[in-house]
Order: structure tokens, then C-alpha cells, then sequence
């Protein structure tokens, strides 16, 4: 059983997708908790339906940013996690905060990465004029939305699409490969190799997701 915790600011959708996953059995991991740095996120309210213990922790409150990831940090230790999952964490985490858990911080990003790193992603992709996106999940290194990637799910944008039609169709994906991420990381069997990441045993060579997904 991998002890997780989950970063969050906003809506929570991806939180709840790793909840349904758990809820399901298809993940062997418990969440010990969640922090979010924003108080009236609505990833709150999904931990209060689930009994998923949750903490605010705000960059105001914290003299200097690295007190405030030491607050995060402390809380993460003490509670235990493995895993840290960023799920619409809209911060970018320092070598400090990343030197406590090594190659075990990852997160989801609606792009296919190295395009559209940062803000607005799935809105510059509709601008750009992009015919395929996507989305990422990748470990978080020092770089914004750049570290190594461990599954891309390829989507096309549609001539009518806006921002809010291409990200409602990317984030059915998310749903799908961040979930699996965490279970391939319970399984123990993701390998970080510099910049490349290899799931054992999983299947390559599929789309639109590669690698192939699972149980999701
Ligand atoms: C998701 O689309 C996620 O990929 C994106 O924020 C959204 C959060 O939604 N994250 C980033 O852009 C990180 N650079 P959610 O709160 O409903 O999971």
C-alpha cells in the first residue's frame, strides 16, 4: 500500500479521479493527505465528502517561500507519503522542496510536453492552431512542467474548439492517466533513467496513450 499526498489549488477533478480510483480498488494507495495552498479550493470539499484528511497551508502566511514548502514538507513527512501527486498545483516547487523526495514528486500537465509548458496551455494550443495536444504526466524536476515524462495521451483539437471544449475533451485523459500513474508507481514499477522513464512490463507502441493504460 503506497502512503500518497496530494498538492492541490482549485477544482480537485484530478483529485477526485485518484479517489474513485481508490474507492474502486484499482490503486493501492492511500491518501494521508491533501494540502492545498488556496482555502477556498473545491478540492476541499471532495475531502470532506470522502473523510480524506486535508490542511491549508498559504504562501501569505510564510515569511519566505522556502517556509512555506518546509511547512508542506513537514506535514508530508509526518504523515508519511511516498508519493507526492500535484494535481492542479499551481505552484512551482524549489530543488529545496524537491530534495526531500526524490524522483517522487509527479504531477499532471494538459500538454503534451515540451510543448505548452506553464500557464494556459490547452488556450495556446487553440491559438497556436495545433491539430494534436494532450497531456503529460511527468516527474517534477527543477524545470516548470519539464521533467521526465512517464505517459502522454494524445488529443486532437477540432476546428470549432475553444479553450474550455479542448480542455473539458484533455481532461477525460487526465482522469485516466494520472490514476494509472500512482498504481504503476504502487506496483513498484516505474524506472527513472536520467531523462527516460520505463514502466516495466507495461505495453509501448499504442495510441492515443503510451504507454497503454490498464486498468483505466
Ligand atoms: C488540470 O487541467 C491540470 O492538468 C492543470 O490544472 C488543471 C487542474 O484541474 N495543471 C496545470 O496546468 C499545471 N501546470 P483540477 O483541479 O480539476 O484537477
Amino acid at each position: 500500500m503506497l502512503d500518497i499526498g496530494v498538492l492541490v489549488s482549485g477544482r480537485g477533478s484530478n483529485l477526485q479521479a485518484i479517489i474513485d480510483g481508490i474507492e474502486a480498488g484499482k490503486i493501492d494507495a492511500r491518501i494521508k493527505v491533501v494540502i492545498s495552498d488556496n482555502p477556498n479550493a473545491y478540492a476541499l470539499e471532495r475531502c470532506k465528502r470522502h473523510s480524506i484528511p486535508s490542511r491549508v497551508v498559504r504562501r501569505e502566511e510564510f515569511k519566505s517561500k522556502r517556509e512555506f514548502e518546509e511547512e508542506m514538507v513537514r506535514i508530508l513527512k509526518e504523515e508519511g507519503v511516498e508519493l507526492v501527486v500535484l494535481a492542479g498545483f499551481m505552484r512551482i516547487l524549489s530543488p529545496h522542496f524537491l530534495e526531500n523526495f526524490p524522483n517522487r514528486v509527479i504531477n499532471i500537465h494538459p500538454s503534451l510536453i515540451p510543448a505548452f509548458q506553464g500557464l494556459n496551455a490547452q488556450r495556446r494550443a487553440v491559438e497556436f492552431g495545433s491539430k494534436i495536444t494532450g497531456c503529460s504526466v511527468h516527474i517534477v524536476d527543477e524545470s516548470v512542467d519539464g521533467g521526465p515524462v512517464v505517459v502522454q495521451a494524445a488529443v486532437p483539437v477540432l476546428p470549432e474548439d475553444t479553450e474550455e471544449t479542448l480542455s473539458e475533451r484533455i481532461l477525460r485523459f487526465e482522469h485516466r492517466i494520472l490514476p494509472q500513474t500512482v498504481q504503476w508507481f504502487a506496483e513498484g514499477r516505474v524506472r527513472i533513467e536520467g531523462r527516460r522513464v520505463l514502466v516495466e512490463g507495461a505495453r509501448y507502441g499504442t495510441l492515443p496513450v503510451n504507454p497503454e493504460l490498464e486498468k483505466f
